[in-house]
Protein backbone atom coordinates (compact mmCIF):
# COMPACT_ATOMS: atom_id res chain seq x y z
CA UNK A 1 0.00 0.00 0.00
CA UNK A 2 1.42 3.59 -1.09
CA UNK A 3 1.88 5.53 2.07
CA UNK A 4 0.58 9.18 1.93
CA UNK A 5 3.12 10.31 4.83
CA UNK A 6 6.23 8.53 2.87
CA UNK A 7 5.00 10.30 -0.18
CA UNK A 8 5.05 13.81 1.38
CA UNK A 9 8.49 13.38 2.85
CA UNK A 10 10.28 12.31 -0.47
CA UNK A 11 9.52 15.63 -1.77
CA UNK A 12 10.19 16.93 1.26
CA UNK A 13 13.74 15.86 1.64
CA UNK A 14 14.00 16.46 -1.91
CA UNK A 15 12.77 20.55 -1.51
CA UNK A 16 15.54 22.50 -2.23
CA UNK A 17 13.88 26.33 -1.50
CA UNK A 18 11.83 26.76 -4.00
CA UNK A 19 12.71 23.89 -6.04
CA UNK A 20 12.49 20.20 -5.77
CA UNK A 21 15.49 18.11 -7.26
CA UNK A 22 14.33 14.79 -8.42
CA UNK A 23 16.89 12.76 -6.29
CA UNK A 24 19.74 13.81 -4.19
CA UNK A 25 23.04 13.20 -5.61
CA UNK A 26 22.12 11.66 -9.23
CA UNK A 27 19.94 14.90 -10.54
CA UNK A 28 21.06 17.62 -8.23
CA UNK A 29 19.01 20.35 -9.71
CA UNK A 30 15.63 21.41 -11.15
CA UNK A 31 14.72 19.35 -14.54
CA UNK A 32 11.48 21.29 -16.33
CA UNK A 33 9.35 18.14 -16.37
CA UNK A 34 9.84 16.88 -13.96
CA UNK A 35 9.09 19.57 -11.41
CA UNK A 36 5.63 20.06 -13.52
CA UNK A 37 4.66 16.78 -12.20
CA UNK A 38 6.47 16.92 -8.28
CA UNK A 39 4.49 20.36 -8.53
CA UNK A 40 1.18 18.13 -8.85
CA UNK A 41 2.17 15.80 -5.94
CA UNK A 42 3.19 19.07 -3.83
CA UNK A 43 -0.52 20.55 -4.90
CA UNK A 44 -2.14 17.54 -2.46
CA UNK A 45 -0.54 18.86 0.58
CA UNK A 46 0.39 22.44 0.14
CA UNK A 47 -0.56 24.90 -2.99
CA UNK A 48 1.66 27.56 -1.90
CA UNK A 49 4.86 25.27 -2.76
CA UNK A 50 3.44 23.54 -5.65
CA UNK A 51 3.27 27.61 -7.44
CA UNK A 52 6.31 28.44 -6.28
CA UNK A 53 7.58 25.35 -7.61
CA UNK A 54 6.24 26.66 -11.32
CA UNK A 55 7.74 30.09 -10.45
CA UNK A 56 10.88 29.15 -9.76
CA UNK A 57 10.95 27.47 -13.15
CA UNK A 58 9.73 29.77 -15.41
CA UNK A 59 12.09 32.33 -13.77
CA UNK A 60 14.33 30.45 -15.52
CA UNK A 61 13.21 31.07 -18.96
CA UNK A 62 14.60 32.25 -22.12
CA UNK A 63 13.99 35.74 -23.35
CA UNK A 64 13.22 33.56 -26.73
CA UNK A 65 10.35 31.74 -24.72
CA UNK A 66 12.13 28.60 -24.37
CA UNK A 67 11.97 26.96 -20.77
CA UNK A 68 15.38 24.96 -20.46
CA UNK A 69 15.25 21.08 -19.44
CA UNK A 70 17.43 21.94 -16.46
CA UNK A 71 18.07 25.08 -14.42
CA UNK A 72 21.61 24.88 -11.96
CA UNK A 73 20.58 26.62 -9.33
CA UNK A 74 23.88 26.41 -7.36
CA UNK A 75 26.60 24.21 -7.66
CA UNK A 76 27.22 20.55 -7.40
CA UNK A 77 29.74 18.17 -7.72
CA UNK A 78 27.69 15.25 -7.94
CA UNK A 79 26.37 15.60 -11.66
CA UNK A 80 28.14 15.90 -15.38
CA UNK A 81 27.13 17.76 -17.68
CA UNK A 82 26.90 20.94 -15.66
CA UNK A 83 26.45 24.91 -16.91
CA UNK A 84 30.15 25.18 -17.32
CA UNK A 85 29.97 22.23 -20.58
CA UNK A 86 26.31 23.59 -21.60
CA UNK A 87 28.19 27.18 -21.57
CA UNK A 88 24.66 29.39 -22.31
CA UNK A 89 25.46 32.11 -19.85
CA UNK A 90 21.89 32.92 -19.01
CA UNK A 91 20.63 34.86 -16.21
CA UNK A 92 19.77 31.29 -14.32
CA UNK A 93 22.73 28.91 -15.26
CA UNK A 94 20.72 26.46 -17.33
CA UNK A 95 20.84 23.82 -20.57
CA UNK A 96 20.26 24.97 -24.01
CA UNK A 97 17.39 22.42 -24.70
CA UNK A 98 13.66 22.08 -23.41
CA UNK A 99 11.71 18.64 -22.37
CA UNK A 100 8.19 17.33 -23.02
CA UNK A 101 5.91 20.44 -22.24
CA UNK A 102 3.99 18.97 -19.71
CA UNK A 103 3.55 22.59 -17.65
CA UNK A 104 0.42 24.12 -18.88
CA UNK A 105 -1.52 20.56 -18.12
CA UNK A 106 0.03 20.54 -14.50
CA UNK A 107 -1.61 24.42 -14.25
CA UNK A 108 -4.39 23.60 -15.25
CA UNK A 109 -5.34 20.97 -13.16
CA UNK A 110 -3.48 22.85 -10.11
CA UNK A 111 -6.03 26.01 -11.06
CA UNK A 112 -9.35 24.09 -11.34
CA UNK A 113 -9.12 22.00 -7.82
CA UNK A 114 -7.37 24.85 -6.25
CA UNK A 115 -8.84 25.13 -2.80
CA UNK A 116 -7.24 28.56 -2.29
CA UNK A 117 -8.65 30.18 -5.35
CA UNK A 118 -7.55 33.73 -4.98
CA UNK A 119 -3.64 32.41 -4.62
CA UNK A 120 -4.59 30.15 -7.96
CA UNK A 121 -6.05 33.07 -9.94
CA UNK A 122 -2.82 35.24 -8.77
CA UNK A 123 -0.56 32.49 -10.04
CA UNK A 124 -1.92 32.27 -13.21
CA UNK A 125 -2.39 36.14 -13.94
CA UNK A 126 2.06 35.99 -13.38
CA UNK A 127 2.26 32.54 -15.19
CA UNK A 128 -0.31 32.44 -18.29
CA UNK A 129 2.02 35.31 -20.43
CA UNK A 130 5.26 32.88 -19.85
CA UNK A 131 3.54 29.64 -20.61
CA UNK A 132 1.73 31.57 -24.14
CA UNK A 133 5.37 32.36 -24.56
CA UNK A 134 6.50 28.88 -24.05
CA UNK A 135 4.27 27.39 -26.35
CA UNK A 136 4.42 29.80 -29.05
CA UNK A 137 8.22 29.40 -28.81
CA UNK A 138 7.45 25.60 -29.67
CA UNK A 139 5.77 26.63 -32.59
CA UNK A 140 8.15 29.37 -34.10
CA UNK A 141 11.72 27.57 -33.41
CA UNK A 142 10.77 24.46 -33.75
CA UNK A 143 8.40 23.89 -36.47
CA UNK A 144 9.47 26.60 -38.74
CA UNK A 145 7.47 25.25 -41.64
CA UNK A 146 4.85 25.40 -39.91
CA UNK A 147 4.00 21.60 -40.83
CA UNK A 148 2.18 20.72 -37.60
CA UNK A 149 4.92 18.78 -36.06
CA UNK A 150 7.70 20.25 -34.12
CA UNK A 151 11.37 18.85 -33.70
CA UNK A 152 13.62 17.92 -31.36
CA UNK A 153 17.12 18.16 -31.18
CA UNK A 154 18.56 16.09 -28.33
CA UNK A 155 17.52 12.55 -26.90
CA UNK A 156 17.68 14.83 -23.26
CA UNK A 157 14.74 16.75 -25.19
CA UNK A 158 12.48 13.63 -25.52
CA UNK A 159 13.29 12.34 -21.54
CA UNK A 160 13.56 8.95 -23.05
CA UNK A 161 17.37 9.34 -23.29
CA UNK A 162 18.51 6.29 -24.41
CA UNK A 163 15.22 4.60 -25.91
CA UNK A 164 15.94 2.58 -29.10
CA UNK A 165 13.55 5.12 -30.76
CA UNK A 166 16.76 7.20 -31.04
CA UNK A 167 19.02 4.57 -31.58
CA UNK A 168 19.35 5.25 -35.54
CA UNK A 169 19.33 8.92 -35.25
CA UNK A 170 21.92 9.25 -32.24
CA UNK A 171 24.92 6.19 -34.04
CA UNK A 172 25.01 9.15 -37.00
CA UNK A 173 25.78 11.76 -34.52
CA UNK A 174 30.03 12.15 -34.15
CA UNK A 175 31.27 11.42 -31.33
CA UNK A 176 33.31 14.31 -28.86
CA UNK A 177 37.33 14.28 -28.78
CA UNK A 178 37.26 14.98 -25.59
CA UNK A 179 37.67 12.54 -22.65
CA UNK A 180 35.26 13.30 -19.17
CA UNK A 181 34.33 11.93 -16.07
CA UNK A 182 30.63 10.57 -15.84
CA UNK A 183 28.85 10.99 -12.27
CA UNK A 184 25.42 9.17 -12.98
CA UNK A 185 27.56 5.70 -12.82
CA UNK A 186 29.04 7.04 -8.74
CA UNK A 187 25.29 6.65 -8.12
CA UNK A 188 23.70 4.09 -10.02
CA UNK A 189 24.68 0.45 -11.74
CA UNK A 190 25.62 0.94 -15.08
CA UNK A 191 23.25 -1.81 -16.01
CA UNK A 192 20.83 0.42 -15.73
CA UNK A 193 22.44 3.41 -17.23
CA UNK A 194 23.01 4.59 -20.68
CA UNK A 195 26.03 3.08 -22.41
CA UNK A 196 29.02 5.62 -23.19
CA UNK A 197 29.10 5.43 -26.68
CA UNK A 198 25.42 7.63 -26.36
CA UNK A 199 26.97 9.86 -23.58
CA UNK A 200 29.65 10.59 -26.65
CA UNK A 201 27.00 12.02 -28.93
CA UNK A 202 25.11 13.39 -26.39
CA UNK A 203 27.86 15.65 -25.73
CA UNK A 204 29.07 15.99 -29.18
CA UNK A 205 25.06 17.84 -29.68
CA UNK A 206 25.90 19.93 -26.28
CA UNK A 207 28.95 21.19 -28.27
CA UNK A 208 27.41 21.94 -31.32
CA UNK A 209 24.70 24.66 -29.86
CA UNK A 210 27.64 25.78 -27.78
CA UNK A 211 29.34 26.37 -31.05
CA UNK A 212 27.41 27.62 -32.89
CA UNK A 213 26.16 29.80 -29.82
CA UNK A 214 22.90 28.79 -29.78
CA UNK A 215 21.71 29.88 -33.48
CA UNK A 216 18.06 28.82 -33.67
CA UNK A 217 18.77 28.72 -37.80
CA UNK A 218 21.67 27.12 -37.49
CA UNK A 219 20.52 24.23 -35.37
CA UNK A 220 17.34 23.68 -36.97
CA UNK A 221 19.01 23.30 -40.46
CA UNK A 222 22.22 21.74 -39.79
CA UNK A 223 21.80 19.96 -35.63
CA UNK A 224 22.98 16.26 -36.84
CA UNK A 225 19.98 15.01 -34.64
CA UNK A 226 16.47 16.22 -35.47
CA UNK A 227 13.78 13.74 -35.13
CA UNK A 228 10.05 14.13 -34.99
CA UNK A 229 9.25 12.68 -31.29
CA UNK A 230 6.03 11.77 -30.81
CA UNK A 231 6.10 11.85 -26.99
CA UNK A 232 6.55 15.81 -27.41
CA UNK A 233 4.15 16.27 -30.18
CA UNK A 234 1.63 14.62 -28.33
CA UNK A 235 2.39 16.16 -24.88
CA UNK A 236 2.18 19.48 -26.64
CA UNK A 237 -0.92 18.77 -28.00
CA UNK A 238 -2.43 18.01 -24.75
CA UNK A 239 -0.87 21.19 -23.01
CA UNK A 240 -2.21 23.13 -25.85
CA UNK A 241 -5.71 22.33 -25.41
CA UNK A 242 -5.11 22.83 -21.70
CA UNK A 243 -3.59 26.35 -22.15
CA UNK A 244 -6.29 27.31 -24.15
CA UNK A 245 -8.49 26.56 -20.98
CA UNK A 246 -6.21 28.70 -19.36
CA UNK A 247 -6.17 31.26 -21.59
CA UNK A 248 -9.93 31.53 -21.43
CA UNK A 249 -9.99 32.08 -17.01
CA UNK A 250 -7.05 34.45 -18.17
CA UNK A 251 -8.50 37.05 -20.80
CA UNK A 252 -6.06 36.17 -23.13
CA UNK A 253 -8.00 36.04 -26.40
CA UNK A 254 -5.99 36.88 -28.63
CA UNK A 255 -3.75 33.82 -28.17
CA UNK A 256 -6.69 31.28 -28.06
CA UNK A 257 -6.93 31.50 -32.02
CA UNK A 258 -3.11 30.88 -32.68
CA UNK A 259 -3.07 27.73 -30.51
CA UNK A 260 -5.66 26.33 -31.96
CA UNK A 261 -5.17 26.65 -35.46
CA UNK A 262 -1.82 25.03 -34.15
CA UNK A 263 -3.51 21.97 -32.41
CA UNK A 264 -5.07 21.20 -35.72
CA UNK A 265 -2.69 21.78 -37.81
CA UNK A 266 -0.74 18.76 -35.74
CA UNK A 267 -3.94 16.93 -35.30
CA UNK A 268 -3.66 16.59 -38.99
CA UNK A 269 -0.17 16.02 -39.79
CA UNK A 270 0.35 13.52 -37.22
CA UNK A 271 -1.60 11.14 -39.16
CA UNK A 272 0.99 10.54 -41.32
CA UNK A 273 2.93 9.25 -39.01
CA UNK A 274 0.38 6.24 -37.83
CA UNK A 275 1.12 2.75 -38.49
CA UNK A 276 -1.67 0.63 -39.07
CA UNK A 277 0.46 -2.86 -38.45
CA UNK A 278 2.11 -1.68 -36.07
CA UNK A 279 -0.86 -0.16 -34.17
CA UNK A 280 0.82 3.32 -33.26
CA UNK A 281 2.22 6.13 -34.60
CA UNK A 282 5.95 5.87 -35.23
CA UNK A 283 8.90 9.32 -34.72
CA UNK A 284 10.24 10.29 -37.40
CA UNK A 285 14.33 10.81 -38.36
CA UNK A 286 14.14 14.30 -40.12
CA UNK A 287 17.76 13.80 -41.21
CA UNK A 288 17.34 10.68 -42.84
CA UNK A 289 13.73 11.13 -43.54
CA UNK A 290 12.27 8.10 -42.87
CA UNK A 291 10.17 6.82 -39.89
CA UNK A 292 11.86 5.18 -36.76
CA UNK A 293 10.39 1.86 -36.13
CA UNK A 294 10.37 1.27 -33.04
CA UNK A 295 7.53 0.55 -30.51
CA UNK A 296 7.95 2.58 -27.24
CA UNK A 297 5.73 4.08 -24.42
CA UNK A 298 6.04 7.40 -26.73
CA UNK A 299 4.38 6.25 -29.53
CA UNK A 300 1.44 5.65 -27.63
CA UNK A 301 1.04 8.64 -26.26
CA UNK A 302 -1.20 10.54 -28.88
CA UNK A 303 -3.93 8.72 -26.56
CA UNK A 304 -2.77 10.90 -23.82
CA UNK A 305 -2.38 14.17 -26.59
CA UNK A 306 -6.16 13.10 -27.61
CA UNK A 307 -4.59 13.10 -31.58
CA UNK A 308 -5.83 9.19 -32.48
CA UNK A 309 -8.80 8.70 -34.45
CA UNK A 310 -11.51 5.99 -33.19
CA UNK A 311 -10.11 3.59 -34.88
CA UNK A 312 -6.44 4.22 -34.31
CA UNK A 313 -6.85 4.36 -30.37
CA UNK A 314 -8.66 1.20 -30.67
CA UNK A 315 -5.99 -0.01 -31.98
CA UNK A 316 -3.21 1.36 -29.03
CA UNK A 317 -5.80 0.35 -26.81
CA UNK A 318 -5.24 -2.93 -28.08
CA UNK A 319 -2.03 -2.68 -28.19
CA UNK A 320 -1.41 -1.89 -24.64
CA UNK A 321 -3.30 -4.56 -23.65
CA UNK A 322 -1.11 -7.01 -24.96
CA UNK A 323 2.08 -4.80 -23.47
CA UNK A 324 0.92 -5.20 -19.96
CA UNK A 325 0.47 -8.64 -20.43
CA UNK A 326 3.98 -9.15 -20.58
CA UNK A 327 4.52 -7.26 -17.01
CA UNK A 328 2.16 -7.44 -13.94
CA UNK A 329 4.06 -3.90 -13.10
CA UNK A 330 2.97 -1.64 -15.77
CA UNK A 331 3.64 -0.34 -19.63
CA UNK A 332 7.41 -1.44 -19.69
CA UNK A 333 9.18 1.67 -21.83
CA UNK A 334 9.62 -0.23 -24.96
CA UNK A 335 7.61 -2.86 -26.41
CA UNK A 336 8.75 -6.39 -24.44
CA UNK A 337 9.15 -8.39 -28.14
CA UNK A 338 11.56 -6.03 -29.65
CA UNK A 339 14.88 -7.41 -30.08
CA UNK A 340 16.38 -4.03 -28.42
CA UNK A 341 14.09 -4.59 -24.89
CA UNK A 342 16.01 -4.21 -21.91
CA UNK A 343 14.09 -4.48 -18.36
CA UNK A 344 16.27 -2.72 -16.23
CA UNK A 345 18.32 -0.08 -18.36
CA UNK A 346 16.94 3.46 -18.20
CA UNK A 347 14.96 3.96 -21.17
CA UNK A 348 15.23 0.74 -22.63
CA UNK A 349 12.43 -1.19 -20.88
CA UNK A 350 11.66 -0.34 -17.42
CA UNK A 351 8.12 0.67 -16.19
CA UNK A 352 7.89 4.57 -15.62
CA UNK A 353 5.31 5.56 -13.27
CA UNK A 354 4.43 8.72 -14.91
CA UNK A 355 4.21 7.70 -18.10
CA UNK A 356 1.78 5.01 -16.79
CA UNK A 357 0.00 7.67 -15.57
CA UNK A 358 0.38 9.72 -19.02
CA UNK A 359 -1.35 5.99 -21.06
CA UNK A 360 -3.82 5.59 -18.30
CA UNK A 361 -5.51 9.10 -18.37
CA UNK A 362 -5.53 8.69 -22.32
CA UNK A 363 -6.76 5.70 -22.35
CA UNK A 364 -9.79 6.99 -19.78
CA UNK A 365 -10.29 10.16 -22.13
CA UNK A 366 -11.43 7.57 -24.87
CA UNK A 367 -13.75 5.29 -22.88
CA UNK A 368 -11.23 1.93 -22.23
CA UNK A 369 -11.91 2.69 -18.40
CA UNK A 370 -11.22 -0.67 -17.36
CA UNK A 371 -7.70 -0.73 -19.45
CA UNK A 372 -6.96 2.37 -17.57
CA UNK A 373 -7.24 1.25 -14.23
CA UNK A 374 -5.62 -2.00 -15.02
CA UNK A 375 -2.40 0.41 -16.29
CA UNK A 376 -3.07 2.44 -13.14
CA UNK A 377 -3.12 -0.34 -11.19
CA UNK A 378 0.05 -2.60 -12.22
CA UNK A 379 2.15 0.72 -12.13
CA UNK A 380 1.14 1.16 -8.66
CA UNK A 381 2.19 -2.64 -7.53
CA UNK A 382 5.63 -0.90 -8.39
CA UNK A 383 5.82 1.21 -5.83
CA UNK A 384 3.79 -0.98 -3.56
CA UNK A 385 6.61 -3.47 -4.38
CA UNK A 386 9.87 -1.84 -3.84
CA UNK A 387 8.73 2.23 -3.04
CA UNK A 388 9.29 5.66 -4.50
CA UNK A 389 12.55 4.88 -7.24
CA UNK A 390 12.91 6.76 -10.17
CA UNK A 391 11.93 3.24 -12.53
CA UNK A 392 11.44 -0.26 -11.91
CA UNK A 393 12.41 -3.57 -13.54
CA UNK A 394 9.51 -4.79 -15.73
CA UNK A 395 10.15 -8.53 -15.19
CA UNK A 396 10.14 -8.09 -11.22
CA UNK A 397 8.96 -4.31 -9.87
CA UNK A 398 12.17 -3.87 -8.91
CA UNK A 399 13.21 -0.22 -7.88
CA UNK A 400 15.98 0.71 -10.48
CA UNK A 401 17.50 3.90 -11.27
CA UNK A 402 17.70 6.67 -8.46
CA UNK A 403 15.36 6.05 -4.58
CA UNK A 404 13.42 9.02 -3.17
CA UNK A 405 12.38 9.84 -6.25
CA UNK A 406 10.29 13.13 -6.67
CA UNK A 407 7.82 12.32 -9.41
CA UNK A 408 7.02 8.65 -8.86
CA UNK A 409 6.06 10.14 -5.14
CA UNK A 410 4.14 12.70 -7.02
CA UNK A 411 2.13 10.65 -9.55
CA UNK A 412 1.57 8.11 -6.12
CA UNK A 413 -0.25 11.16 -3.80
CA UNK A 414 -2.15 12.20 -7.25
CA UNK A 415 -3.60 9.26 -7.32
CA UNK A 416 -4.33 8.97 -3.73
CA UNK A 417 -5.96 12.10 -3.98
CA UNK A 418 -8.15 11.98 -7.21
C1 LIG B 1 20.63 12.69 -17.38
O1 LIG B 1 21.61 13.36 -17.09
O2 LIG B 1 20.56 11.46 -17.26
C2 LIG B 1 19.42 13.38 -17.79
O3 LIG B 1 18.44 12.54 -18.26
C3 LIG B 1 19.69 14.51 -18.75
O4 LIG B 1 18.56 15.30 -18.72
Amino acid sequence: MIDVDSARQVLRDNDRGGHTVPTDGLYPFQWSWDSAITALGWFTFDEARAWQEADTMFAGQWDNGMLPHILFHGDSGTYFPGPDIWGSNTVVPSSAISQPPVWATAIRRMVETATDRELAMSSLKRLLPRLVDYHDWWYRDRDRAGSGLVRSYHPWESGMDNSPAWDEPLARVPEIEWSYQRRDLGHVDQEQRPHKAQYDRYLYLVDFYKKHDFDSDVIYRDCPYRVIDIGIVAILQRAGRDLIELCRLGGRDDAIHRISDELERTEAAIQRLWSPNHRCFFNFDIVADTALEEITTGTVLPLFGGLANEEQADAMAALVDDWLSASAFGVASTYPESPRYEPQRYWRGPVWVHINWMIAEGLRDYGYTELADRVKQAARECIDTSGFYEYFDATSGAGCGGGSFSWTAAVALYWLAN
